[in-house]
């Protein structure tokens, strides 16, 4: 079964060919950055319009890429949220088009559901059950995940999501936008000790987050003294250190609560070094082993989407043609 992905719920429109006998055939990318950078954000219009751009020569190089056509299709996933509202419905308009006109069906996939999944596109994927940490710029979550479609959610953040704690601190250090990877680059050469910065909810033996705490201790430090590269980069390093001693923390947490030994960590702050160097540490003295997607496929991208609506597919076809069902309240269904 060969499934077509596509992401397009915020600034990157990803496209992918997932062969459920062969693997990962192809994948593109086309990243807004650039065009975001100099509003400081993402411009919701800007990025609706970027992706009708995109789309159809990234499907097209992607079937190239695969030596495959239109014809050779058999499902279209695509990201159906949660996103930019008129992000996502370019993706999911163009996939009920090929959809309709193929004759296929069409999937729609969590976004989030992609991420967690994504790191079992790797060689020694993750046997189930495990926990996910899943951590990108608009979410902060742990979850328990039993099996495909069977989610529990142990904890998630109050406030804001790593990856927004990450950008704004970044935007205050004025290091542009989107400030983690950059931000990250210069903590590699500060002082992680300088600043006492504190671990918010570190003590509150629950499984929450909150990072606005951070961000607003780095703005009150970053006015009571005088802005230079040295400073930048101490402020930059203990800013990472305070983050990245929460989220293994409270990952371990959740691994010793559920009685798992298995940790996923996916969305674009797994992508940060000093996050994998540290929980890898704290997970292996623990007894367990952390799986993490490529770095490419940490931040969005159209795999995981293809990935995703492959095993949803694969699911759906074990699934007996027909069902009953004694109890059906009708808020149930959709
Ligand atoms: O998963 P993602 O691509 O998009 C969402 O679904 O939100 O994550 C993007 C987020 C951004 O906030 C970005 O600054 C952050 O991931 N990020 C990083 C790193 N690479 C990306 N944060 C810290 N360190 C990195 N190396
Ligand atoms: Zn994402």
């Amino acid at each position: 079964m060969l499934v077509l992905g596509i992401e397009t719920s915020c600034d990157e429109t990803g496209i992918a060919l997932f062969d459920t006998s062969s693997g990962l055939l192809a994948h593109e990318l086309h990243s807004q950055i650039a065009m975001h950078a100099e509003y400081g954000g993402v411009v919701p219009e800007l990025a609706s319009r970027d992706h009708i751009r995109r789309i159809i020569p990234l499907i097209r190089t992607a079937l190239h890429q695969a030596d495959k056509t239109f014809n050779d299709l058999n499902a279209i996933a695509y990201t159906e949220g949660p996103g930019l509202a008129g992000a996502l419905l370019v993706g999911a308009s163009v996939a009920e088009g090929l959809a309709a006109s193929l004759n296929i069906p069409r999937i729609g996939i969590h976004h989030l559901e992609g991420h967690l999944l994504a790191p079992l596109l790797e060689p020694t994927p993750p046997k189930f059950p495990f926990i996910a940490l899943l951590v990108s710029g608009g979410h902060t979550q742990l979850m328990r995940v039993n099996e495909i479609g069977n989610y529990r959610k142990l904890g998630e953040t109050l406030d804001d999501a790593a990856g927004e704690a990450f950008d704004k601190t970044a935007k205050i250090l004025n290091l542009g936008y989107p400030g983690g990877p950059a931000l990250s680059k210069l903590a590699e050469t500060g002082d992680p000790n300088r600043f006492k910065l504190p671990r918010p909810l570190i003590r509150s033996k629950d499984l929450n987050f909150s990072f606005s705490g951070l961000k607003t201790a780095v703005l009150t430090l970053s006015n009571t003294v005088r802005l230079d590269e040295t400073l930048i980069r101490d402020i930059a390093a203990s800013f990472q250190a305070a983050i990245v001693d929460v989220l293994t923390f409270k990952a371990l947490l959740a691994l010793k609560q559920e009685n798992l030994t298995r940790l996923v960590v996916a969305g674009g702050v797994g992508a940060n070094k000093q996050l994998r160097q540290q929980m890898n540490t704290l997970v292996n003295q623990y007894g367990g082993t952390v799986h993490y997607p490529k770095i490419e496929f940490c931040t969005d991208n159209g795999a995981m989407i293809a990935f995703a609506g492959a095993m949803r597919l694969a699911e759906a076809s074990q699934k007996p043609g027909f069902c009953i069902r004694a109890r059906w309240p009708l808020e149930e269904l959709h």
